[in-house]
């Protein structure tokens, strides 16, 4: 197919510097008319930045954009808007204080003036949601929308404002299976209309169903552009790495050690089903991972919230390491030495404007090695030298450790976060869709660690909506469905069929 389509853009010799760092350095990108093209590559391989180039929030420092066979420049998102470019951010940039259609016609250049048809815009927009089979509650505020119901906003402000090319950087990554296929017929609706889909996944599943042509990225340089057709997942991925990953196999325990947490018929909101908690019980032992499967938004939020010390049951108790629980705050469960990797890490595990070394070491300043024992005074040489050390080990890349966290890519703000979680030597861990966004070595690298800390005797409650993982990982696993646990199974060859029904409700 690809030698009959034209070209509609074109990225030459694309080379963009921070400092001393070239996040890309010659990148060449051909798009065609009415294809899926994906960018794959590490955490860090340069695929944001390449197309925040393309979207005009960042200039090139070398190289030249054509789009149309016309070459130009692109200094703002509203001359790439005016190119028919739209995209759609890694990380959301919806405005939470408003409401889904002011939102939508943020920026439009129609609205501009004082007097905006309100009617007419409203009605344009329903028929492009009907249109794309993309539901939204125009009046509803940001906040109280769900992840994928976001990513919907996100995509009809990007085709409301007209576009033949849109960028989805990560657009799975939250989204749940079934979100997902939705996601996927609207792209091949799109495709269906002659526009063309730049997509960016870390999930090889889904790069292998959705994409015509793929662009493999590493280390900021071009490797090549494949015709998915003439390649295998496996191929990819090791070209994406640049060497071969080799199979993992994680041994299993029986788990007979000590009870970490037990919760005793523990309810909240009960009768909410997505978020709520309907008569949990279940025990952490240490030394074992208990993988909860499930379906995201059954309750997972709520239970990993609650045994964070984040909210309070309204019925039932929870003892941790032994003991019951009086009071539910976040605090003192970090002084019990329970670690936390929490579900929306820019909300709730890093702080954007402080540098790597400061958030690595975030909770733990009162430590003799960093400062004088109570937080204040510290120790700036020492921090310093912890956090080259954590740079390393968790292969943390970044130009300094000094950097502020929010310019890391993605994956590697991620790494900051299990860092920080993991090095705690925990003896309860909590960890939440803990390889989301992360590349497949890195994903590698993370459940080695919490299989480590697993043999060094922490109790794992893993919460994964990724059901290789929980499968590859748990000892024992969990099933919940709306707010109820439906069962329990063995990690050692685990019963899929009967897991993948309780996922369901049955
Ligand atoms: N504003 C910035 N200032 C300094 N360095 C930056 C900035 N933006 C990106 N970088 C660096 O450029 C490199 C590429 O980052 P980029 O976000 O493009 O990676 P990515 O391929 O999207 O990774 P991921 O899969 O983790 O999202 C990284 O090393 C990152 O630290
Ligand atoms: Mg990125």
């Amino acid at each position: 197919m690809a030698e009959d389509r034209k070209e509609i853009l074109r990225m030459e010799h694309i080379t963009k510097q921070f400092g001393y760092v070239y996040a890309n350095r010659d990148v060449n990108l051909s798009v065609l008319e009415g294809e899926v093209h994906t960018l794959l590559g590490e955490n860090g391989a340069g695929k944001s930045t390449l197309m925040n180039i393309l979207f005009g929030l960042y200039q090139p420092t070398e190289g030249n954009i054509f789009v149309r066979g016309q070459k130009v420049r692109i200094e703002s998102p509203s001359q790439a808007v005016k190119l028919g470019i739209g995209m759609v951010h890694q990380h959301f940039m919806l405005v939470e204080a408003m409401t889904v259609f002011e939102n939508i016609i943020l920026g439009d250049a129609r609205s501009k003036g004082i007097f905006i048809d309100q009617n007419a815009r409203r009605r344009e927009i329903k028929e492009l949601s009907e249109k794309y089979g993309l539901d939204a509650d125009l009046d509803q505020p940001i906040t109280e929308l769900a992840v994928g119901a976001q990513q919907r906003v996100e995509i009809l402000k990007a085709l409301y404002r007209g576009c033949d090319i849109l960028v989805l950087d990560e657009p799975t990554a939250a989204l749940t299976d079934q979100e997902t296929e939705g996601l996927f017929e609207i792209i091949k609706k799109l495709k269906g209309e002659g526009k063309s889909v730049i997509f960016i996944s870390h999930k090889m599943r889904e790069v292998l169903r959705i994409s015509d042509r793929v662009t493999i990225l590493r280390a900021g340089q071009t490797v090549e552009t494949l015709n998915i057709n003439d390649v295998t997942g496996e191929q990819l991925a090791n070209k994406m790495i640049g060497r071969e990953l080799k199979s993992s196999q994680y041994s299993k325990t029986d788990g007979n050690g000590e009870d970490a947490a037990v919760l005793d018929h523990v309810s909240y909101h009960r009768n909410f089903k997505h978020n709520g908690l309907n008569d949990v019980s279940l025990k952490v032992r240490h030394g074992e991972i208990v993988g909860i499967a499930g379906v995201d938004g059954n309750g997972q939020s709520q239970l990993a919230m609650l045994m964070t010390g984040n909210i309070a049951p309204e019925e039932g108790s929870m003892d941790l390491k032994k003991s019951k629980v009086v009071r539910f705050d976040p605090s003192g469960f970090i002084e019990q030495n329970v670690a936390h990797i929490p579900e929306d890490r820019n909300k709730a595990g890093l702080v954007g404007n402080m540098s790597v070394a400061d958030n690595l070491v975030l909770k733990i300043t009162k430590d003799k090695r960093f400062s004088d024992g109570n937080g204040l005074r510290l120790k700036k040489k020492a921090i310093h030298n912890y956090a080259l050390q954590m740079q390393k080990k968790y292969d943390i890349r970044c130009s300094s450790v000094d950097q502020e966290a929010r310019n890391l890519s993605g994956g590697n703000q991620q790494k900051i976060i299990l860092a920080r979680e993991l090095e705690a030597a925990p003896d309860l861990l909590i960890a939440v869709h803990p390889t989301r966004g992360l590349d497949i070595g890195a994903a590698r690298f993370i459940h080695d660690a919490i299989v480590k800390e697993r043999d060094a005797g922490c109790g794992v409650l893993l919460i994964s909506a990724d059901f290789d993982e929980i499968l590859e990982v748990s000892d024992r696993i969990l099933v919940m469905f709306e707010g109820k646990i439906m069962g329990e199974f063995s990690g050692k060859n685990p019963p899929i069929e009967e897991i993948s029904l309780a996922m369901a409700g049955k």
